[in-house]
């Protein structure tokens, strides 16, 4: 066909069962404008290689599966155009900061036991109104757009992937919980803060973001979670400070009343 350009894609291939090492793979693929990664990738499966392994359901960028490192950028597959990334070569890679279960498909359970712990749903100060409410909890459309950006994530994990925190420490909880875990803190139905504290200050947690932003520039769905983490941190900090102030009253319940030296 005319406008076919055969491009080769070149593979990081590993399979922790049989091998010792990675090796890369090159593979010639047949490119029309417009074919996506994901579509190379089946191609290669098809005509050159059976054993290709990678993930991938919906095909339309909303199930989050089919993350991957696209010449150096952590992206989705189906969603990317072969040649929006170059018209000369392709180089693919599972995502980084994952364990590898074979060739491009990585181990996201870190991420999933991550958002698990920020305990990401609605939390009511009061269970019994929580498990037996009796009516709705109403929000207003201004109230909605506090949050609904971070509600797009689809836990694809390209933002941890992204993260060079997370390639220096694996205990870092990383983009994706944390910008879930502000999801929820601006819910105007949640009271969760208390419940979250403690995962969200630990070692490894809220403060070990140094606030480069990758994260945010990779997000396929427009998320922004470099934006969620400072909004957290802030959240932190104006806790801390009226925890001080209170203590503070505490001890010194006469500070900050007019004194007699001041007339009155
Ligand atoms: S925040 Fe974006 S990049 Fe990170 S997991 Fe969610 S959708 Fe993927
Ligand atoms: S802003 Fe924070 S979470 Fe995002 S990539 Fe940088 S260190 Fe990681
Ligand atoms: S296959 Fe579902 S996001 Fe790519």
């Amino acid at each position: 066909m005319a406008d076919t350009r055969k491009i080769p894609f070149t593979i990081l291939r590993f399979n922790p069962e049989t091998d010792t090492k990675h090796r890369f793979d090159t593979f010639i693929v047949d490119v029309l404008p417009g074919m996506t990664v994901l579509e190379g990738l089946h191609q290669i499966k098809a005509r050159h290689d059976a054993t290709l392994a990678w993930r991938y359901s919906c095909r339309m960028g909303v199930c989050g599966s089919c993350g991957m490192l696209i010449n150096g950028r952590a992206t989705l597959a189906c969603n990317t155009q072969i040649l929006d990334v170059s018209p000369i070569a392709i180089a693919i890679a599972p995502l980084p900061n994952f364990p590898i279960i074979k060739d491009l498909v990585p181990d996201l359970d870190s991420m999933f036991q991550k958002h698990r712990e920020i305990k990401p749903w609605i939390i009511r100060e009061n269970s019994i109104e929580q498990n037996t409410a009796k009516g709705e909890f109403y929000q207003s459309p201004e109230q909605l757009v506090e949050y609904l950006q971070f509600s797009y994530c689809i836990k694809c994990g390209c933002c941890m992937a992204a993260c060079p925190t997370m390639a220096t420490d694996a205990q870092y909880l990383g983009p994706q919980p944390l910008a879930q875990a502000y999801r929820y803190e601006a819910d105007s139905r949640d009271q969760g803060f208390n419940a979250r504290k403690p995962v969200l200050d630990r070692d490894s947690g809220l403060f070990s973001c140094h606030y480069g932003s990758e994260c945010s520039v990779v997000c396929p769905k427009g998320v922004d979670p470099a934006k969620a983490i400072q909004l957290m941190k802030r959240r932190m900090l104006l806790d801390l400070f009226h925890l001080y102030r209170k203590k503070n009253a505490e001890l010194c319940p006469d500070q900050g009343k007019p004194s007699a030296q001041d007339g009155s």
